[in-house]
């Protein structure tokens, strides 16, 4: 891969001043001023350079709750949670295959009601146990998925529901009253001083990897071993996370600002989880770095000279058509960055590399790495699209909005067209929007990203309003076949899941972003109307 030297000269005039300000030996020292003269959001926000040291500890007691699990018979575990509280949980359940005498883990990030179907039809309720996992306790999304599980088990158990309930969160939240009150099994308290998408090696992550089996011994020790490459002592170019991080904020600073996230097979929930660190993290204040995560490959002329690749690559993977890429770019002078993991449990490593690396990239930025500024905007506008519902009986109504042809001809060069469906991802879904992406990347050399709502407003949600207004946005939307009651709500999930469309593309117009809506009405398949687009690129 590219030699150090030369990726430092890519990283001028950046590289020398940022260095000068000695960030790794600062962030060790948790010196706030790092990032920002006050210490808000920032000097309680950096408990996650402990986590793998500090959970050790809770490594015997949850391999302990996990054989409690087992013999109280569960077959599967569903976790509800959204952005940080989920993601880790989705990288393990990708990268963990089920193992036989562990229970199958599920892990519901949406209000759309199909995806909610899916997951109630998935698992077998009666033996599922349930992981309510929010550090701030009140998220609508967990919340209102946690009243529609509880019932749904509660007309099967009666009053013994409580009995396959696991709240995840934070001393004292409303979440950790609730759990009291109405009498879950057991409640993990999560350190107070992280932030969601830094607490994947707190219990958040830890307890969905021991039930499903994980050596949370283990996978610590590889969160340790890479905070020690990581210290003060090494070179720059020595230390994973610091060469990572500074070369990604120096080269966004420089306009090199799409993070591009290559992963083996098995570890494709990494980049959902890293594209959530990325975007959150780094995109307010009008600046950012865009991470492209799941994107087809193309051959080198496919991409500008806005990109930097990192490839995260797990040996005895099935690599071939990855390294042949990851090859290919690097032949051809584009900067990669590479790492290596010998066996899945090595992500806990890459998990802090990744969160020490976009740290420093924060840091480069002149950005708070540990808040989310303009996440609250849609939450704002959602609850006011909710209130005029309840007052008036209707939702505005969903349609095309804009055309998609003309929107994509308007691209400019440093654009990144990012596709936002507030729908559940289903095989054709999924593959439509991999033949737009591909198309769209071969035929006019345009990164794009791609988010499932409600998902993506707690990832890459803060970047669309908060980072460079070089994006370009489509937001996809269907008609609900059913909807499904929130119990004890005056809506059910399809409208929260339209409100929250609603009030995502208003928080975008509000910040001039250019955004559209392609929109599949009654009897129409989203899958089919993204296909038609194919011939409007
Ligand atoms: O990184 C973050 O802070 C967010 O993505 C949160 O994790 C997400 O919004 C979920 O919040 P909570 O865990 O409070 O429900």
């Amino acid at each position: 891969m590219i030699a150090p030297a030369k990726m430092k000269s890519l990283c001028r005039p950046y590289w020398n001043e940022v260095v000068s300000r000695e960030p790794v030996a600062r962030l060790w020292r948790r010196d706030h001023t790092l990032w920002k003269p006050s210490p808000v959001e920032i000097a309680n926000r950096l408990g996650w350079l402990d986590l793998p040291t500090s959970m050790r500890g809770g490594a015997a007691e949850l391999k302990q709750f996990a054989a409690q699990g087992l013999e109280r018979g569960f077959q599967d575990v569903v976790l509800l949670g959204m952005g940080g509280s989920s993601l880790c949980a989705e990288v393990l359940r990708l990268a963990f295959p089920p193992r036989e005498g562990f229970p199958k883990l599920h892990v519901l990030d949406s209000t759309v009601p199909a995806a909610i179907e899916r997951v109630s039809r998935a698992a077998d309720l009666a033996r599922t146990l349930f992981l309510v996992s929010s550090k701030s306790g009140g998220t609508t999304e967990v919340m209102s998925n946690y009243r529609y599980f509880r019932e749904r088990v509660r007309e099967l158990k009666g009053a013994e529901a409580g009995g396959q309930f696991v709240a995840i969160t934070d001393d004292g939240t409303s979440l950790a009253k609730l759990a009291a009150a109405e009498g879950f099994w057991r409640t993990f308290v999560n350190p107070a001083d992280l932030g969601g998408r830094y607490s994947v090696l707190s219990y958040f992550g830890l307890t969905p990897a021991a039930l499903i089996g994980v050596e949370v011994g283990h996978f610590l020790a590889s969160g340790r071993q890479m905070a020690r490459l990581c210290g003060v002592e090494a070179p720059l170019e020595e230390n994973p996370g610091a060469w990572l991080g500074l070369v990604a904020g120096c080269l966004a600073r420089g306009g090199r600002d799409k993070l591009t996230i290559i992963t083996s097979p098995s570890l494709g929930g990494f980049g959902l989880w890293a594209e959530q660190l990325v975007a959150e993290s780094t995109g307010k204040e009008g600046r950012g770095i865009v991470p492209i995560a799941h994107e087809p490959f193309g051959p080198p002329e496919a991409y500008g000279a806005d990109r930097l690749f990192a490839y995260v690559r797990l040996s005895d993977d099935d690599n071939d058509t990855c390294d042949r890429h990851a090859q290919a770019l690097n032949d051809a002078g584009f900067p990669v960055i590479a790492s290596e993991l010998k066996k899945p449990s090595d992500l806990a490593g890459e998990f802090f590399r990744w969160e020490f690396a976009i740290a420093l990239a924060g840091a480069c930025l002149g950005v708070n790495p540990f808040d989310q500024p303009n996440v609250e905007e849609s939450k704002k506008n959602t609850k006011a699209v909710l209130e005029s519902y309840e007052k008036s009986g209707s939702l505005p109504a969903l349609r095309d909005e804009g055309n998609f042809s003309e929107f994509i001809q308007s691209a400019r060069p440093g654009d990144y067209l990012a596709l936002m469906a507030f729908a559940d991802e289903t095989p054709e879904l999924r593959q439509a929007f991999e033949d737009l992406r591909r198309r769209l990347l071969l035929e006019r050399r345009l990164p794009t990203t791609l988010g499932y709502g409600p998902r993506f407003l707690h990832s890459t949600g803060q970047l669309h309003k908060g980072g460079a207004a070089n994006g370009l946005f489509v937001q996809f939307t269907a008609e609900p076949e059913a909807d499904i009651p929130i119990p004890g709500s005056p809506y059910g999930f399809g409208a929260l899941a339209a409100a929250q469309a609603i009030g995502d593309l208003q928080s975008l117009r509000m910040h001039q972003r250019r955004a559209i809506r392609v929109h599949a009405g009654k009897g129409q398949n989203l899958a089919a109307r993204v296909r038609s687009l194919l011939d409007k690129t």
